[in-house]
């Protein structure tokens, strides 16, 4: 989708649709909505007053009101912003991609509005267009690469409803031409952020036969303007990540270790390190998955697509002064005759000695080599990890929220801030000693499993911390509810969420309303 800047009159905007966002309750219309209705012959006016009402402007709610020539465009799309006391940064980012979303469903390539005062109001009008932006290109996202539409062009609802269609151009119409500059400076931000969104969506919904350790490798070298050193079976079997090595050896697909690198032009205030659970397929292993729990577990790679999305975008939107890395190990975790059993004992890059007694628990045997790994190389000086770690994780937040946790209260409260500037919601857990019972083994320094169904989330974070130097600022995102979503909303639809980016990337760049 491409935007555009122009000024002049928002009511007279000659294309196919005209969004007009409208407050739930007081104040009530503001001037370009009143020249829209009048226009109309008060018709929004009517339909707010109705008893029922038509419409209540209810946040994301939509009316489609063809205008038969009252108006230049064809139609108006009115758009609920919710009540006005609770329009925050979401809400707009949520009423954009509903409107999005509706001039979608109507076909429209070419959709124009402008900025209601009452979001003005609230959040100033660079936040204002960088969540325009985000909100537009959240919502028009839909999965369809693998879906036969060489039908697209035809006159079929029913395709178009399920992805073909999509919006073209939003031109975003500002009455007062001093403003146009920072509206292109907001926009240009919030389209980055949702581009990359997408990008991480479009990976985690692609399926494992496609999106491989190799493919995932090819991507971050693709990636113009920074550094992409991959490591690959030999180079990590010859490094000593004897865990890491464990979960890959089952797998036909040969594993990698990327290291992606951000460099700001001055000195850096401070280093970052990003690291991602990139497992592809995650069948269990030797522990197999019951087929229900295995069916979307193509999407188990969603931390490390998080990372390297927010890479990518962090090298084109530039501008920051912080040095980032990402390290995403990324492997198949498969059964054969040569995959790791239940059992084993491995010793971890950091001399540890862990037993395998649940190879299903692997998301932390590829995450403690490459947290040895990524505080070793680059001494960071935030370390935070997202990973699609555990059920548990979905049984206590559901899909509603990640899970947070780590050596830090200031980087936890930081992620948990930039969060909810984002839109994306963490919640802190606990990684209270007394845990420490669940990775005791008979055998080994560690076991990988040892929790049996108790804080299962927790004691997954009490095994990444045995990993970590006791200094260190740390922080386990826990996102295996958030990352994949079964119902939609309008900025997040059905499937991958792309859950991160948007809170790393405000996190780096500490964007606020
Ligand atoms: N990839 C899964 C966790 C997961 C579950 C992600 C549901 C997304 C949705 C992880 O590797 C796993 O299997 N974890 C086990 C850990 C257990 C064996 C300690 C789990 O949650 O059952
Ligand atoms: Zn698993
Ligand atoms: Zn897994």
């Amino acid at each position: 989708m491409r935007f555009e800047v122009t000024t002049g009159p928002v009511a007279q905007f000659s294309g196919e649709a005209l969004v007009i966002g409208i407050p739930q309750g007081s104040p009530g219309l503001d001037d370009i909505a009143k020249a829209v209705d009048a226009a109309l012959g008060q018709y929004i006016t009517r339909c707010l007053k109705a008893e029922p009402p038509v419409f209540k402007a209810k946040l994301g709610e939509t009316l489609i009101l063809p205008t038969y020539g009252k108006l230049p465009a064809a139609h108006v799309v009115v758009l609920g912003l919710g009540k006005v006391e609770e329009l925050k940064t979401s809400q707009w980012r949520r009423a954009v991609a509903a409107a999005v979303r509706a001039c979608k469903k109507l076909r429209v390539k070419a959709a124009a509005m402008g900025f209601p005062d009452a979001v003005i109001q609230g959040m100033g009008i660079e936040a204002a267009s960088r969540l325009l932006a985000e909100g537009a290109g959240l919502g028009q996202y839909d999965f369809n690469l693998r879906k036969n539409l060489s039908k697209a062009g035809e006159d079929n609802g029913e395709l178009a409803a399920n992805g073909a269609s999509s919006l073209e151009v939003l031109s975003v119409i500002e009455p007062q031409a001093d403003r146009l500059e920072v509206i292109q400076r907001g926009l240009r931000v919030g389209q980055l952020v949702a581009e990359h969104t997408n990008l991480a969506r479009h990976w985690v919904n692609d399926s494992a036969n496609y999106v491989t350790p190799a493919f995932l490798k090819q991507q971050a070298e693709s990636i113009p303007g920074l550094q992409c050193d991959v490591l690959d079976f030999d180079a990590i079997k010859a490094l000593g990540m004897g865990a890491f090595q464990l979960v890959a050896q089952g797998s036909e697909q040969p594993p990698f270790l990327i290291h992606l690198c951000y460099k700001p032009s001055d000195t850096p205030s401070k280093k970052i390190a990003l690291v991602g659970k990139g497992v592809t397929f995650d069948s269990g292993g030797l522990s197999l998955k019951p087929a229900a729990s295995m069916e979307l577990m193509k999407m188990d790679m969603a931390g490390a697509a998080a990372v390297i999305a927010t890479l990518k975008a962090v090298s084109e939107l530039k501008d920051l002064n912080i040095e980032v890395h990402g390290f995403i190990p990324t492997c198949e975790n498969m059964p054969s005759g040569i995959s790791s059993k239940p059992g084993d004992i491995v010793t971890a890059m950091n001399g540890k000695t862990v037993e395998v007694n649940n190879t299903d628990a692997e998301g932390r045997l590829i995450l403690c080599d490459a947290l040895t790994y990524a505080q070793r190389k680059v001494d960071p000086d935030e370390l935070v990890d997202i990973a699609t770690l555990t059920g548990a994780c979905v049984t206590a937040l559901g899909k509603v929220a990640a899970g947070i946790m780590g050596t830090s209260d200031t980087l936890i409260q930081g992620l948990q801030a930039a969060g909810e500037q984002a839109g994306e919601k963490l919640w802190p857990l606990p990684l209270y000693d007394e845990y420490k019972v669940f990775l005791k083994s008979d055998v080994a320094d560690l076991i990988n499993s040892g929790a049996k169904g108790q804080a299962g989330s927790s004691a997954g974070g009490m095994f990444l911390k045995e990993f970590v130097d006791k200094k260190r600022a740390w922080a386990h995102l826990d996102i295996a509810g958030p990352a994949w979503a079964t119902s939609d909303v309008p900025e997040v639809p059905k499937g991958g969420t792309g859950f991160g980016v948007r809170t790393l990337l405000y996190y780096l760049y500490g964007w606020q309303a």
